[in-house]
C-alpha cells in the first residue's frame, strides 16, 4: 500500500531552524532515525523528501533515474560556475558528454597518473621535512593544496597550486560563492551588481580567461605532441557522429573537473588523517602493511592491490565522512519510492552521510573500523560515497587511486597526531569539511 511519508511539520522545522542551518547533515540523520527511510518535510512551501532506505536509494539513483533531474538549488548554483559540464547537465546532452569523457577515466588511464600523484605528494613531504619535528600543521589546507596540484597536473600539466595562483584564488572565490548562494536562497540574483556578485563575476571571468588561454595554447601546439594529460584526451574525444567539443564545452568540462576533483578528495583525506590520529591501532596496522609491502620505497599503482588495509582505511573514512554528503534531485513525475508517494516536482534528497550511519546496515555505525571493508560484504546501496547508477562519479577510480597513493606515501614517513581531547566538527559546505581546518602534529617515523 502506498503511504504518505512521515516527518517533521513546518512548525517543528521553524523551531529547529538554527540547528538545521548549522548542521543539516545531523538534522537529516535525526529525521531518518525518528521517522524512517523515507521522510518528508517542507522547506518554505517546497515539499522535500529525504530517502535513506537502500531500496529507495536504488530506485531514485538507478532504476527510475530518468524521472529525477538536476533542476535543484544545489546543481543550479553549481552551474553558475560549471555551466553545462558533466556534473550539472542532464538528459541527452549529458549522456553524449559522459560517453565522450568516460574513456579518459578508465582504470589504465588513471594508472598512468599514479607517478604524478606520488611525485606531488613527495614534493609536499620535502617541504614538511624542512619543518621541525613535532610541528603542528593545518592538514586540511595541505590536502587542498596537494589535490589541487594533482588535478592541475593531470588535467593540463600545470601546477595550479603554484604557477597559477590567480586561478586558484578564482576557484576558491567561486566555491565560496556557491556555498553562499546555496545557504542564502533569498540572496539577490547573481546579475544584481552587489559587491559579492561583482567579486564573483570577476573571479569567474579570470577563471574563464585562464582556461580559454590553456585551450588555445594547446590547440596551437603542433599536432602529434602528447602531454599525456586529460586535456589531450578531451581534445581528441568525439561524439558518435564524429564531432569534437567546442571551446565552451571544453571550458565547462575542465572547470567541472577542477571543482569536482579536488575538494572532494582533499576532504576525504583530511577525515582519514583525523580518524587515524584518533585511532592509534588502525594507524599502526596501516604502517605495518606499508612497511611490509613497500619497505620504505614510494608506492606505485601496481602496489595498490597488495595494500588492502590502506584502501580499507580510505573506504571507511569515506563512509563516516562522505565528502559529497548531499545528493539532490527533482522528481519529474509523481513516483512511488520504497512504498511512499513522491509528488511531481518534489525535491528528493539522498544523503550518503545518513545512509552510511544507518545502524541496520552498519552495526556500531559511528565507530571507525576499516576491517568492515576487508572480506565483509558491503551493503548494496548502503554505501554510496560516489553516488550510484548512471550518474556515478566519473572520477571514482581516480579518487580511490589518488587517495590510496597519497595515504601510502605520507603514512610511511609521518604519523599525524591529534592533541589529547581534540575533536573536530563536520561542516557541510559544498563538501563535508573539517570546521576551522584540521590541526595535527607531524611526527616523523623511521629515519
Ligand atoms: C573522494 C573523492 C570524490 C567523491 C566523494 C566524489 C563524489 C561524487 C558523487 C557522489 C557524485 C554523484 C553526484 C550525484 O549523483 O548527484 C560525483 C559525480 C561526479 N564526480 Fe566525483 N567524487 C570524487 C572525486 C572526483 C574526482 C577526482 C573527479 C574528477 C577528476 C570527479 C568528477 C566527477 C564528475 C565529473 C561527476 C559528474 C558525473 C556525471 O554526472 O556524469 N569526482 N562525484
Amino acid at each position: 500500500m502506498k503511504m504518505t511519508a512521515p516527518g517533521p511539520t513546518g512548525a517543528e522545522m521553524l523551531r529547529q531552524l538554527r540547528a538545521i542551518q548549522r548542521a543539516p547533515h545531523e538534522f537529516l540523520l535525526n529525521c531518518a532515525r525518528t521517522y524512517g527511510g523515507v521522510t518528508q518535510f517542507p522547506i518554505g512551501n517546497l515539499p522535500v523528501y529525504a530517502v535513506s532506505d537502500p531500496a529507495g536509494v536504488r530506485h531514485v539513483l538507478q532504476d527510475n533515474a530518468r524521472n529525477y533531474t538536476r533542476d535543484t538549488l544545489q546543481f543550479n548554483t553549481l552551474a553558475l560556475v560549471t555551466g553545462e559540464g558533466l556534473l550539472t547537465s542532464d538528459g541527452d546532452y549529458w549522456l553524449q558528454q559522459r560517453r565522450m569523457m568516460q574513456p579518459a577515466f578508465h582504470r589504465q588511464r588513471v594508472a598512468a597518473f599514479g607517478q604524478t600523484m606520488v611525485g606531488a605528494t613527495k614534493k609536499m613531504l620535502t617541504r614538511w621535512d624542512a619543518l621541525p619535528d613535532g610541528v603542528t600543521l593545518d592538514i586540511d589546507h595541505e590536502m587542498m593544496k596537494l589535490t589541487l596540484e594533482i588535478v592541475g597536473r593531470t588535467l593540463f600539466s600545470v601546477d595550479l597550486s603554484a604557477a597559477a595562483s590567480d586561478m586558484v584564488q578564482a576557484v576558491l572565490i567561486t566555491l565560496d560563492y556557491i556555498v553562499y548562494r546555496a545557504q542564502t536562497p533569498l540572496a539577490l540574483p547573481p546579475f544584481v551588481p552587489t559587491p559579492r556578485n561583482r567579486a564573483f563575476h570577476r573571479a569567474l571571468q579570470m577563471l574563464d580567461d585562464s582556461v580559454y588561454r590553456l585551450i588555445a595554447a594547446r590547440r596551437a601546439e603542433s599536432t602529434g605532441i602528447q602531454n599525456g594529460d586529460l586535456l589531450d584526451l578531451l581534445l581528441a574525444a568525439r561524439t558518435e557522429d564524429g564531432q569534437p567539443m567546442s571551446d565552451r564545452q571544453l571550458r565547462d568540462e575542465i572547470i567541472t573537473l577542477i571543482i569536482a576533483g579536488h575538494e572532494t578528495v582533499a576532504s576525504g583525506l583530511s577525515w582519514t588523517w583525523y580518524l587515524l590520529a584518533k585511532n592509534p591501532a588502525a594507524s599502526s596496522a596501516l604502517a605495518a602493511e606499508l612497511a611490509q609491502r613497500l619497505n620504505g620505497r614510494p608506492p606505485a599503482v601496481d602496489d595498490l592491490p597488495h595494500l588492502p588495509y590502506t584502501r580499507a582505511v580510505f573506504d571507511e573514512a569515506l563512509r563516516l565522512y562522505p565528502p559529497a554528503w548531499l545528493i539532490t534531485r527533482r522528481a519529474r513525475a509523481a513516483d512511488e519510492v520504497a512504498g511512499h508517494i513522491i509528488p511531481a516536482g518534489a525535491l528528493v534528497i539522498i544523503s550518503p552521510y545518513v545512509v552510511h550511519r544507518d545502524e541496520k546496515l552498519w552495526p556500531e555505525a559511528d565507530v571507525f573500523r576499516p576491517e568492515r571493508f576487508l572480506g565483509e560484504s558491503v551493503p548494496r546501496f548502503g554505501y554510496l560515497p560516489f553516488g550510484s547508477g548512471p550518474r556515478l562519479c566519473i572520477g571514482n577510480t581516480f579518487a580511490l587511486v589518488e587517495g590510496a597513493l597519497i595515504l601510502a606515501t605520507v603514512a610511511q614517513r609521518y604519523r599525524l597526531r591529534a592533541a589529547a581531547g581534540h575533536s573536530v566538527q563536520a561542516e557541510p559546505l559544498v563538501t563535508l569539511r573539517p570546521q576551522g581546518g584540521l590541526l595535527l602534529r607531524l611526527e616523523r617515523v623511521g629515519n
